[in-house]
Formats: structure tokens, sequence, C-alpha cells
């Protein structure tokens, strides 16, 4: 069963930042393009690269290590859809931002 949980504020996420928070037993990277929250597991598939510190360009996010591209919207690589990075759902309240976790 999956619950939503408060991972941070809205305010310590700004519009073009991205934070690495834990949400349950999991690393979640949260990314907030020009206001709108994306989150995906923080863990690259690849390798393990930390993907809240990869470039966010066009709703794309590069991992830093090794540049496997990830769609913030569904979590699917951008070159094997078959690689994704989990994609978890966000919901604001108040000024807390809210990750599901199961
Ligand atoms: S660890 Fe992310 S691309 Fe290699």
């Amino acid at each position: 069963m999956s619950e939503f949980v408060r991972v941070a504020s809205v305010a310590e996420i700004p519009p073009g930042t991205s934070q690495e928070v834990v949400a349950g037993n999991r690393v979640v990277a949260i990314f907030n393009v020009d206001g709108e929250f994306h989150a995906l597991d923080g863990i690259c598939p690849h390798a393990g690269g930390p993907l809240a510190q990869g470039k966010v360009v066009g709703g794309v996010v590069a991992c830093p290590w090794h540049g496997w591209q990830y769609d913030l919207k569904t979590g699917r690589n951008c070159v094997n859809a078959n690689i994704n990075a989990g994609c978890h759902a966000v919901r604001i309240q108040g000024d807390d931002i809210l990750l599901e976790v199961s």
C-alpha cells in the first residue's frame, strides 16, 4: 500500500533546481521545472550516478556521470525505452512537497 510523505518545502527547491531526498527507503531526485515538480529515483540505473545533480534541458535530465538521459515525466531512458529511472507521484500541499512511496 502506498502513501504520500512530506520530503521538502516548495521554497527549498526553486524553479530550475533539483534536490536529492530520502522518501521511505528510497533515494529520490526531485526537479522543479518552471514550477512543475517531477520525481525520479535518485540513483541512475546505469551505474548509480546521482540524478539530482544532472543537468535538465527540455524536460530531460542527463546523468552527471555518463550522460544517460531520462524523461522527467515518465522516467524513461531517452535511447532505450526498456530502461526506466522510476517515476514517483508528486503532490503539493500548501508549502509542502509530498512524494508517493510504497
Ligand atoms: S551512472 Fe548514470 S549514466 Fe552512468
